[in-house]
């Protein structure tokens, strides 16, 4: 039997008319090729819709290498953002941390806001967030029951310790650390028997600070590199002239997820059995897929990648904008793993 070609591929003579067209603006410049994968397009098939592999993080179960980094609460829009992100993380079998909990430690009044745990269901990790400002505070005035209350509220797994001395120090209304971070975040570990994950905000870690919390018995560490949201950038927006004259070029400071990904591998080595803990959230300024597959793939130990304001600006609206976003982030992991090695 003879079939015409409009029956057998209706788009034939519209696509083959595209490809003439769309052929003069589709030229890669030199020296803009991707350097950091072999592509290998005859060693698989296409990846499956479905992604129905699950693996272990955080002592719970994940289908997909992503964690969704800290964002706000207490705002208009935290609640429908917040119940987005909890949604997409049920649907994709990912992990996230919440934005600083704050002001759930005296009140209830913004539970709403962060009372995700019924949407992202309990087979993910779900981490409340504070400041380490907050937690020498509650050292000083004894009152470290309220974190385990806090946890117990949110039902969450454990809790993640933001340190951000440059965002405190630039912000309007920042706090003031009396102590090394490093000395309250040991204090922390004696007093309580849940997990602890410490992060930055969005400037990274040096060497000797990320060497210091690998020899702690940690649950995670999330770089919250430098290269996307970047606090010390957004607090001088909220300053005064002198201010932002003075202090601009502090957001320049840090250490982006790559720089910390090689730190990270030093320091595997050198600490040998002294090191403590085992996994990383790598994070800060991820912007796609393709970096994120790249750096979780750098580093030999368990790890994720984490975005905060890349899922930000997806989740203010409907979930199925985000749903969009995510899972096609999701498939693109896919297909690099079908078709990408590192170099
Ligand atoms: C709107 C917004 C609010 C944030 N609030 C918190 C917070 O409360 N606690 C925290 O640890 N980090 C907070 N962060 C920092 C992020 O968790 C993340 O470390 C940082 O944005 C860098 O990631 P990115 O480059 O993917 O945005 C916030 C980030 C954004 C964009």
């Amino acid at each position: 039997m003879i079939h015409k070609l409009s029956e057998s591929d209706p788009t034939a003579s519209t696509r083959k008319r595209d490809h003439i067209e769309l052929a003069f603006q589709s030229q890669i410049e030199e020296g803009k090729l991707d350097n950091r994968f072999y592509y290998e397009p005859l060693l698989s098939g296409h990846p499956k819709a479905e992604v129905t592999d699950s693996f272990q993080f955080l002592q719970k179960k994940l289908r997909t290498p992503i964690w969704v980094s800290s964002m706000t609460g207490g705002t208009e829009f935290a609640k429908t953002i917040n119940q987005n992100l909890a949604r997409a993380c049920n649907e994709f079998g990912m992990g996230m941390g919440l934005g600083s909990c704050r002001s759930l430690l005296y009140s209830d009044e913004m539970l709403p806001d962060f009372d995700i745990r019924a949407i992202i269901g309990d087979l993910v990790p779900l981490y409340a967030n504070l400041g380490i400002a907050q937690l020498e505070a509650l050292i000083k005035q004894k009152e470290l029951f309220l974190i385990e209350q806090l946890l117990n509220k949110l039902k969450a797994d454990g809790l993640i310790i933001h340190v951000n001395p440059l965002q405190e120090w630039l912000q309007p209304e920042g706090d003031r650390f009396e102590k090394a971070p490093i000395e309250t975040i040991k204090i922390i570990l004696e007093y309580v028997d849940f997990p602890i994950i410490v992060k930055e905000v969005g400037q990274g870690m040096g060497y000797e600070s990320l060497k210091a919390l690998f020899q702690l018995p940690l649950e995670a560490i999330d770089f919250a590199a430098n290269g996307g949201t970047n606090f010390a950038k957004l607090e001088l927006l909220r300053s005064d002239k002198t201010k932002q004259d003075i202090y601009s070029k502090l957001a320049f400071v840090g250490h982006s997820a790559e720089d910390m990904v090689e730190m990270t591998n030093r320091i595997i080595e050198e600490l040998g059995d002294k090191r403590k803990c085992n996994q990383v959230i790598i994070s800060g300024g991820i912007r796609n897929f393709l970096d994120g597959y790249y750096l979780i793939n750098k580093l030999p130990l368990p790890c994720v990648y984490g975005q905060a304001s890349g899922f930000l600006k997806h989740a203010r609206g409907s979930y199925e904008e985000l749903r969009d976003y995510v899972g096609a982030q999701v498939q693109g992991l896919e297909l690099a793993r079908a078709f990408l090695k590192l170099r």
